[in-house]
């Protein structure tokens, strides 16, 4: 089944406002309106930057989408310092990151969380993009796929297919994430097949072949054609190189081929 890809820029803690209105501006400057018949972009910076990137590209009318980094799951109230589904939906988000490595290790974020957060923005209308990725530990230890396979059916608990199908899983092992090492197209491809196969499991087949998983990891605009290329990598979670428009536009290029 021809799934759209997607191509979401994690601009992670960078950008003031001000650097967020130029990288977003030049960004569609250099996108060509008919692209968004092929493929799916999201930009998503830091929650400051949300309204103000959302505003540049409403005023250029570009379908390119906003999407937040993380949320809470809980409607309102005394949660110092999180950030509501609802306030998100308000500026115009479509697409809200869940999970990544960094919320997890850093943070604590549990697959529990994950979870809830998922269910959360479903409810809200937003898409979540699950994060899923092993360390170097797991990989040497042969577990890759049980491991984040486990983190799937974690993140997924609860949720039925319908809204299943909304949802995008990331794949990023953690060992490539900001190191230069890149995943080999082998390697992302047989994980994100057996993610695919677990939402099989869960779902069904059509649901899970109508499902988006992107690769994440040091994707960059000289590996992206070939990890593209691989049946079951439909899109990428970009980091580092979402943080220049040349670069950034360099890999939706690669993804509409
Ligand atoms: P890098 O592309 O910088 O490795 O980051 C990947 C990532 O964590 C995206 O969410």
């Amino acid at each position: 089944m021809a799934r759209k890809p997607l191509i979401a820029g994690n601009w992670k803690m960078n950008n003031t406002i001000g650097e967020a209105v130029v990288l977003t501006q030049e960004i569609s400057n250099r996108f060509e309106p008919d692209w968004s018949d092929t493929v799916d972009v999201a930009l998503c910076p830091p929650f400051v930057d949300l309204k103000p990137a959302k505003t540049v590209l409403e005023f250029d009318k570009q379908h390119i989408a906003v999407g937040a980094q993380d949320v809470y799951w809980e409607e309102k109230g005394a949660y110092t310092g999180e950030i509501s589904v609802g306030m998100l939906a308000e500026i115009g988000c479509a697409y809200c990151i869940v999970g990544h490595s960094e919320r997890r290790g850093l943070f604590g974020e549990t697959n529990e969380d994950v979870n809830k957060k998922a269910k959360a923005l479903l409810a809200g209308h937003l898409a979540p993009i699950i994060c899923v990725g092993e360390s170097l530990a797991v990989r040497d230890e042969g577990t890759t796929d049980e491991f984040v396979c486990a983190q799937v059916r974690a993140a997924f608990a609860g949720i039925d297919e319908n809204e299943a199908a909304k949802c995008v899983v990331a794949y990023e092992p953690i060992w490539a994430i900001g190191t230069g090492r890149t995943a080999t197209p082998e390697q992302a491809q047989a994980v994100c097949a057996a993610i695919r196969e677990t939402l099989k499991e869960l779902y069904s087949q059509d649901t899970a072949e109508a499902m988006r998983i992107l690769y994440g990891g040091s994707m960059n605009e000289g590996n992206a054609a070939i990890l593209l290329a691989e049946p079951d990598i439909d899109g990428g979670l970009i980091g580092g190189a979402s943080l220049k428009a040349t670069s950034f536009i360099a890999i939706i290029e690669a993804a509409l081929k």
